[in-house]
């Protein structure tokens, strides 16, 4: 059965309706437990004992037998499961959430927190003693989830704006341990996760690689960053060849967005690790000259995701007090196709002067990533470089969209970067960079092709292994989010549409 102190907020809340106290909250939410059933024993279908536990406060509450609750609900405990009834409590007729909470696991909390979240999102408060015992870290995944299951997008002529999950962090704070450090990290991760989330679900008409430019200088300044944006006169003088070819086809010019975090107190820079993020900012994928169906396009308004986390991310790294420094660079074009667009055949020169042979202009996201990561290399010099974009449509063929596709040339960098994954919630799997496959990416006329000449099928490794060319020997890792960036259903803290996959996975690890 749950410690008596789970009873504490159930208690609370009753005396505050019993004193007509200061408004209560709109929903109380009562913890089920799953318990493991007995190893050989009889799992009794439709009776009591379904291996739901519940919080023994409720008997009074409903004024009926708890086993009978669990009964009437056909309550197993699963993390997010939910039942919703009346009570009279005081006199006074309460809306109850039975919310199963699973093993409580991090995940599971994160997962219940997540169903919470979704029954408040419209302006409703709730006050649970689901989480009344939890560690830190299990407060956290809770909250996390609450705020990421309330996230809505939406520009329906009623509203004013999105509403952000910004606005639900009063739900939890003031009800459960208020004001406690765990909740504080949970408000800014989960609003880091809601803007990066926001910034991919607006519509491409809406956001050039120009307007992206200055989303990023808004959402950061006064954090701790310094962001100068490359215009194209200056990537042209600077050799950034890859950017231009990809934004040659649009009349909205391309982009770099370069973020520099400083943590604050930093005196003796060199003392800390740098750590350098590259985003892919594709603020609309048509394919290009080589144009994508319909079908294949009508979702690439998300293909600046893997840009919108680094832009996210660093607007974040301040008031979670990162003690590294970071830089975000986020390659930002339009791939569209016109009279001025890149073509079939044509041979760029990327940053560092490298010839690359472009052969399917729908093979974009690389050209841009291979220039900022050979600039990150060449100037920039940072301790790990770290890429993230929705590259190629094979990764989410071969890993769905639970896990992003991991590629590392550093062991330490990957192990890190999977254990703060299972951590976090966005979680990876690591792939290999097969070298027998980067003979695929030869040319004939140019130092490389973007693309396998040979009809080699791996897809995502040999554009991991196209992107490595230019990372200069560094400890590097690319995430490929192009399964995890997007999710056609809302499903536990995922709500539809863009996901703001790799915020959470990568203010984990910057955050250690
Ligand atoms: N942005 C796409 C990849 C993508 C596909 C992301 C589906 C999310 C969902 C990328 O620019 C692309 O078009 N990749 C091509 C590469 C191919 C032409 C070598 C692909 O994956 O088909
Ligand atoms: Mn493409
Ligand atoms: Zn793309």
């Amino acid at each position: 059965m749950l410690p008596g102190a789970s009873q504490r907020p159930l208690d609370a809340y009753v005396s505050s309706l019993a004193s007509g106290g200061s408004g209560p909250a709109d929903l109380l939410a009562v913890p089920v437990e799953a318990v493991p059933v007995e190893p050989g024993g009889v799992h009794n279908h439709g009776t009591h004992n379904s291996g739901a536990v519940v919080d023994p406060t409720l008997d009074e509450l409903l004024a009926v037998n708890t086993a009978d609750v669990i009964a009437a609900y056909k309550l197993t405990g699963r993390a997010g499961e939910a039942a919703q009834t009346m009570a009279s409590i005081a006199g006074r007729a309460v809306s109850v959430l039975l919310l199963g909470v699973g093993d409580r696991s991090p995940r599971a909390l994160r997962r219940a927190g997540a169903e919470l979240g979704r029954r408040i999102a419209d302006g409703g408060t709730a006050t649970t003693s689901a989480v009344a015992d939890e560690s830190d870290e299990g407060l956290q995944a809770f909250a996390e989830g609450v705020l990421l299951g309330g996230y809505r997008f939406d520009l329906k002529s009623g509203h004013p704006q999105p509403p952000g999950p910004s606005g639900l962090a009063r739900l939890l704070v003031g009800t459960v341990r208020d004001g406690t450090e765990a909740l504080r990290r949970a408000a800014a991760i989960a609003g880091a996760v809601g803007l990066a989330r926001d910034l991919a679900n607006l519509p491409s008409q809406r956001k050039s690689p120009q307007w992206l430019a200055d989303e990023a200088v808004r959402v950061t300044t006064d954090r701790g960053v310094e962001a100068r944006i490359w215009s194209q006169t200056e990537l042209a003088a600077a050799g950034f060849g890859g950017i231009l070819a990809v934004g040659a086809g649009s009349v909205r010019p391309p982009r770099l967005i370069e973020l520099s975090y400083h943590p604050a107190g930093d005196q003796s820079a060199g003392a800390q690790s740098h750590i350098v993020l590259v985003g892919k900012g594709i603020t609309f994928d048509s394919g290009g000259l080589s144009l994508k169906s319909n079908d294949g396009m009508k979702l690439m308004k998300t293909d600046m995701a893997g840009g919108a986390v680094v832009i996210a991310v660093l607007s974040a790294l301040a008031s979670l007090g990162v003690p590294h420094r970071v830089t975000g660079l986020v390659a930002t074009a339009e791939n569209m196709p016109s009279g001025s667009a890149y073509r079939p055949g044509d041979v760029i020169t990327q940053y560092g002067g490298r010839t690359v042979e472009v052969l399917n202009t729908d093979a974009e996201g690389r050209l841009v990533l291979a220039d900022a990561l050979a600039y990150a290399a060449a100037v920039l010099k940072p301790d790990q470089l770290i890429d993230i974009a929705t590259l190629t449509g094979a990764a989410r063929v071969a890993l769905g969209t639970t896990h992003a596709a991991m590629y590392a040339t550093d062991d330490a960098l990957a192990q890190a970067l999977v254990a703060v994954g299972q951590a976090s919630g966005d979680r990876v799997w690591r792939m290999p960079l097969e070298d027998s496959y980067a003979p695929a990416l030869a040319s004939d006329i140019a130092d490389l092709s973007h693309i396998a000449t040979d009809g080699t099928q791996a897809g995502s490794i040999t554009a991991a292994l196209f992107l490595r060319e230019f990372t200069g020997g560094l400890p590097w890792a690319h995430l490929d989010i192009a399964g995890t960036g997007r999710s056609a259903e809302s499903d536990g803290e995922l709500s539809k549409g863009a996901t703001g996959f790799g915020v959470r996975l990568l203010l984990r690890l910057l955050s250690a």
